[in-house]
Protein backbone atom coordinates (compact mmCIF):
# COMPACT_ATOMS: atom_id res chain seq x y z
CA UNK A 1 0.00 0.00 0.00
CA UNK A 2 1.58 3.43 -0.79
CA UNK A 3 1.83 5.48 1.77
CA UNK A 4 0.25 9.02 2.28
CA UNK A 5 3.43 10.90 1.57
CA UNK A 6 3.85 8.84 -1.79
CA UNK A 7 0.46 9.57 -2.49
CA UNK A 8 0.70 12.92 -2.04
CA UNK A 9 4.18 13.34 -4.17
CA UNK A 10 1.83 11.80 -7.14
CA UNK A 11 -0.62 14.00 -6.74
CA UNK A 12 1.90 16.74 -6.98
CA UNK A 13 3.43 15.06 -10.12
CA UNK A 14 0.21 15.20 -11.45
CA UNK A 15 -0.35 11.19 -11.69
CA UNK A 16 -3.79 9.86 -11.44
CA UNK A 17 -2.91 6.37 -9.91
CA UNK A 18 -6.14 4.98 -10.28
CA UNK A 19 -6.42 6.37 -14.14
CA UNK A 20 -2.62 5.08 -15.05
CA UNK A 21 -3.50 1.71 -13.09
CA UNK A 22 -6.72 0.93 -14.74
CA UNK A 23 -5.55 2.04 -18.08
CA UNK A 24 -2.58 -0.58 -17.87
CA UNK A 25 -0.38 2.34 -18.02
CA UNK A 26 0.86 2.08 -14.23
CA UNK A 27 2.35 -1.19 -14.42
CA UNK A 28 6.08 -0.67 -14.94
CA UNK A 29 7.02 -1.33 -18.39
CA UNK A 30 9.64 -4.77 -19.19
CA UNK A 31 13.22 -4.38 -19.10
CA UNK A 32 14.31 -5.62 -22.51
CA UNK A 33 17.82 -6.99 -23.04
CA UNK A 34 20.94 -4.77 -22.59
CA UNK A 35 21.63 -2.95 -25.85
CA UNK A 36 25.46 -2.34 -27.58
CA UNK A 37 26.24 0.89 -26.71
CA UNK A 38 29.27 2.99 -27.43
CA UNK A 39 28.33 4.67 -30.89
CA UNK A 40 30.19 7.58 -30.22
CA UNK A 41 33.46 6.22 -30.53
CA UNK A 42 36.02 8.84 -32.62
CA UNK A 43 35.33 8.23 -36.72
CA UNK A 44 38.21 6.26 -37.92
CA UNK A 45 41.33 9.12 -38.91
CA UNK A 46 40.33 11.65 -36.40
CA UNK A 47 42.84 13.47 -34.99
CA UNK A 48 42.47 12.33 -30.91
CA UNK A 49 43.14 15.52 -29.75
CA UNK A 50 45.27 15.16 -25.64
CA UNK A 51 43.52 17.17 -22.95
CA UNK A 52 45.60 17.65 -19.99
CA UNK A 53 42.15 17.70 -17.92
CA UNK A 54 41.58 14.10 -18.91
CA UNK A 55 44.74 12.70 -17.51
CA UNK A 56 44.94 15.03 -14.32
CA UNK A 57 40.88 14.36 -13.49
CA UNK A 58 40.79 10.91 -13.31
CA UNK A 59 43.24 10.67 -10.31
CA UNK A 60 41.04 13.14 -8.11
CA UNK A 61 39.36 12.08 -5.19
CA UNK A 62 36.18 14.02 -4.01
CA UNK A 63 38.18 16.85 -2.38
CA UNK A 64 40.31 17.80 -4.99
CA UNK A 65 37.83 17.13 -7.79
CA UNK A 66 35.28 20.01 -7.00
CA UNK A 67 37.94 22.50 -6.12
CA UNK A 68 39.21 21.85 -9.53
CA UNK A 69 35.98 21.89 -10.93
CA UNK A 70 35.32 25.36 -9.31
CA UNK A 71 38.20 26.58 -10.86
CA UNK A 72 37.84 25.35 -14.45
CA UNK A 73 37.95 27.18 -17.69
CA UNK A 74 37.90 25.01 -20.50
CA UNK A 75 35.47 26.11 -22.46
CA UNK A 76 33.80 29.34 -22.40
CA UNK A 77 31.11 28.95 -20.00
CA UNK A 78 33.18 30.05 -17.39
CA UNK A 79 32.80 33.47 -18.28
CA UNK A 80 28.85 33.74 -18.02
CA UNK A 81 28.62 32.19 -15.07
CA UNK A 82 27.96 33.01 -11.57
CA UNK A 83 29.48 29.25 -10.25
CA UNK A 84 29.83 25.92 -11.21
CA UNK A 85 27.43 23.45 -10.22
CA UNK A 86 28.77 20.70 -9.12
CA UNK A 87 26.16 18.10 -8.19
CA UNK A 88 24.67 16.99 -4.54
CA UNK A 89 23.91 13.84 -2.57
CA UNK A 90 25.19 10.92 -1.21
CA UNK A 91 28.55 10.35 -2.61
CA UNK A 92 27.84 6.54 -1.95
CA UNK A 93 24.39 6.68 -3.26
CA UNK A 94 22.96 3.38 -5.68
CA UNK A 95 21.60 5.49 -7.42
CA UNK A 96 23.12 8.99 -10.00
CA UNK A 97 20.80 11.16 -11.90
CA UNK A 98 22.60 12.82 -14.42
CA UNK A 99 20.76 15.91 -15.99
CA UNK A 100 21.59 18.33 -18.61
CA UNK A 101 23.11 22.13 -17.20
CA UNK A 102 22.35 24.38 -14.59
CA UNK A 103 19.57 26.90 -15.15
CA UNK A 104 19.27 30.82 -13.35
CA UNK A 105 18.00 29.10 -10.43
CA UNK A 106 20.97 26.80 -10.01
CA UNK A 107 23.93 28.74 -11.34
CA UNK A 108 22.44 31.06 -8.39
CA UNK A 109 22.79 28.63 -6.01
CA UNK A 110 25.18 26.12 -6.94
CA UNK A 111 23.11 23.05 -6.66
CA UNK A 112 21.65 21.39 -9.75
CA UNK A 113 17.84 20.97 -9.81
CA UNK A 114 16.56 23.31 -7.49
CA UNK A 115 14.27 25.56 -9.53
CA UNK A 116 10.84 24.47 -10.84
CA UNK A 117 11.89 21.43 -12.59
CA UNK A 118 14.37 20.45 -9.96
CA UNK A 119 11.20 20.55 -7.34
CA UNK A 120 9.50 18.22 -10.07
CA UNK A 121 12.06 15.97 -9.79
CA UNK A 122 12.25 16.02 -5.90
CA UNK A 123 8.86 15.21 -5.92
CA UNK A 124 9.23 12.55 -8.48
CA UNK A 125 12.48 10.66 -6.17
CA UNK A 126 9.90 10.99 -2.97
CA UNK A 127 7.40 9.49 -5.42
CA UNK A 128 9.64 5.93 -5.26
CA UNK A 129 10.79 6.79 -1.65
CA UNK A 130 14.27 8.65 -2.18
CA UNK A 131 15.08 12.17 -0.70
CA UNK A 132 17.34 14.05 -2.45
CA UNK A 133 19.93 13.24 -0.10
CA UNK A 134 19.95 9.57 -1.00
CA UNK A 135 20.55 9.84 -4.26
CA UNK A 136 23.44 12.08 -5.95
CA UNK A 137 22.47 14.24 -8.56
CA UNK A 138 25.09 15.89 -11.08
CA UNK A 139 24.62 17.33 -15.04
CA UNK A 140 26.23 16.46 -18.05
CA UNK A 141 27.83 20.34 -17.91
CA UNK A 142 28.60 22.50 -14.82
CA UNK A 143 28.38 26.02 -16.01
CA UNK A 144 24.69 27.03 -16.69
CA UNK A 145 25.02 27.48 -20.98
CA UNK A 146 23.62 31.46 -21.52
CA UNK A 147 19.92 31.73 -21.70
CA UNK A 148 19.31 28.25 -21.03
CA UNK A 149 20.72 27.01 -24.65
CA UNK A 150 21.38 23.66 -25.15
CA UNK A 151 25.17 23.04 -24.38
CA UNK A 152 27.59 22.84 -27.30
CA UNK A 153 29.27 19.65 -27.92
CA UNK A 154 32.79 20.83 -26.94
CA UNK A 155 31.50 22.36 -23.84
CA UNK A 156 30.02 18.91 -22.88
CA UNK A 157 33.60 17.37 -24.22
CA UNK A 158 35.50 19.97 -21.98
CA UNK A 159 33.22 18.84 -18.89
CA UNK A 160 32.89 14.99 -19.47
CA UNK A 161 36.28 13.90 -17.51
CA UNK A 162 34.26 15.65 -14.46
CA UNK A 163 31.27 13.91 -14.72
CA UNK A 164 33.01 10.75 -15.96
CA UNK A 165 35.17 10.62 -12.07
CA UNK A 166 31.91 11.53 -10.19
CA UNK A 167 30.96 8.44 -11.81
CA UNK A 168 33.87 6.44 -11.29
CA UNK A 169 33.98 7.63 -7.52
CA UNK A 170 30.23 6.84 -6.40
CA UNK A 171 30.09 3.50 -8.38
CA UNK A 172 25.92 3.93 -8.93
CA UNK A 173 24.24 0.17 -9.19
CA UNK A 174 21.90 2.45 -11.76
CA UNK A 175 22.26 6.12 -13.87
CA UNK A 176 19.10 7.70 -14.44
CA UNK A 177 19.67 10.05 -17.57
CA UNK A 178 16.64 12.77 -17.97
CA UNK A 179 16.53 14.30 -20.46
CA UNK A 180 17.14 14.58 -24.14
CA UNK A 181 20.39 15.98 -23.91
CA UNK A 182 21.87 14.05 -21.05
CA UNK A 183 20.33 10.25 -22.84
CA UNK A 184 21.78 11.47 -26.35
CA UNK A 185 25.80 12.31 -24.46
CA UNK A 186 25.88 9.24 -21.77
CA UNK A 187 24.58 6.99 -24.63
CA UNK A 188 26.44 8.16 -27.68
CA UNK A 189 22.97 8.56 -29.71
CA UNK A 190 21.05 11.02 -31.48
CA UNK A 191 18.07 8.71 -30.57
CA UNK A 192 15.01 10.14 -29.15
CA UNK A 193 14.50 9.73 -25.88
CA UNK A 194 10.89 8.25 -26.55
CA UNK A 195 12.89 5.78 -28.29
CA UNK A 196 15.20 5.08 -25.76
CA UNK A 197 13.02 5.32 -22.04
CA UNK A 198 11.42 1.54 -21.05
CA UNK A 199 14.53 -0.48 -21.50
CA UNK A 200 17.56 -0.74 -19.98
CA UNK A 201 20.88 0.60 -21.35
CA UNK A 202 24.59 0.36 -19.45
CA UNK A 203 27.31 2.99 -19.82
CA UNK A 204 30.34 2.63 -20.40
CA UNK A 205 32.78 2.56 -19.13
CA UNK A 206 31.65 0.72 -16.26
CA UNK A 207 29.26 -1.19 -17.50
CA UNK A 208 26.64 0.47 -15.20
CA UNK A 209 22.50 0.37 -16.20
CA UNK A 210 20.79 2.84 -17.11
CA UNK A 211 17.53 3.99 -17.67
CA UNK A 212 16.18 6.77 -19.73
CA UNK A 213 13.75 9.16 -18.70
CA UNK A 214 12.08 12.53 -19.65
CA UNK A 215 13.24 15.80 -18.45
CA UNK A 216 10.51 17.41 -15.61
CA UNK A 217 11.41 20.67 -17.70
CA UNK A 218 9.36 18.60 -20.40
CA UNK A 219 7.12 17.41 -17.83
CA UNK A 220 6.02 21.08 -16.71
CA UNK A 221 5.27 21.65 -20.41
CA UNK A 222 3.75 18.16 -21.35
CA UNK A 223 2.29 17.28 -18.05
CA UNK A 224 0.64 14.42 -19.97
CA UNK A 225 3.94 12.79 -20.19
CA UNK A 226 3.98 12.10 -16.25
CA UNK A 227 2.92 8.55 -16.37
CA UNK A 228 5.41 7.88 -18.42
CA UNK A 229 7.90 8.99 -16.56
CA UNK A 230 6.10 7.05 -13.37
CA UNK A 231 6.47 4.12 -15.34
CA UNK A 232 10.32 5.23 -15.93
CA UNK A 233 10.70 5.50 -11.74
CA UNK A 234 8.87 2.38 -10.97
CA UNK A 235 11.52 0.51 -13.60
CA UNK A 236 14.31 2.35 -11.19
CA UNK A 237 13.05 1.69 -8.10
CA UNK A 238 13.06 -2.23 -9.35
CA UNK A 239 16.39 -2.31 -10.57
CA UNK A 240 17.56 -0.79 -7.70
CA UNK A 241 16.16 -3.36 -5.23
CA UNK A 242 16.33 -6.43 -7.93
CA UNK A 243 18.05 -8.07 -4.74
CA UNK A 244 16.14 -7.18 -1.81
CA UNK A 245 12.47 -8.45 -1.09
CA UNK A 246 10.18 -4.88 -1.31
CA UNK A 247 7.67 -4.49 -2.83
CA UNK A 248 6.99 -2.17 -6.08
CA UNK A 249 6.87 1.76 -5.91
CA UNK A 250 3.28 2.08 -6.29
CA UNK A 251 1.94 -1.91 -5.49
CA UNK A 252 -1.00 -2.01 -3.43
N1 LIG B 1 17.88 21.24 -15.66
C1 LIG B 1 18.93 20.39 -15.65
O1 LIG B 1 19.10 19.56 -16.54
N2 LIG B 1 19.78 20.48 -14.61
C2 LIG B 1 19.62 21.33 -13.61
O2 LIG B 1 20.43 21.34 -12.70
C3 LIG B 1 18.52 22.19 -13.67
C4 LIG B 1 17.65 22.13 -14.70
Amino acid sequence: MLDGRRRACLKAMGIDLWRTKSSGEGSAPALLDPVPLGSSAMPTGATKVEQPVVRTTAALDWDALEPTVASCRACGLHRTRTQTVFGVGDPQAALMIIGEAPGADEDRRGEPFVGRAGQLLTSMLAAIGLGREQVYIANIIKCRPPGNRDPHGEEADACQPFLQRQIELINPRLLLAVGRVSAQRLLGTQAPVGRLRGREHRFDPGDIPLLVTYHPAYLLRRPSEKAKVWQDLQSAHRLLHAQQSVPPAGAN
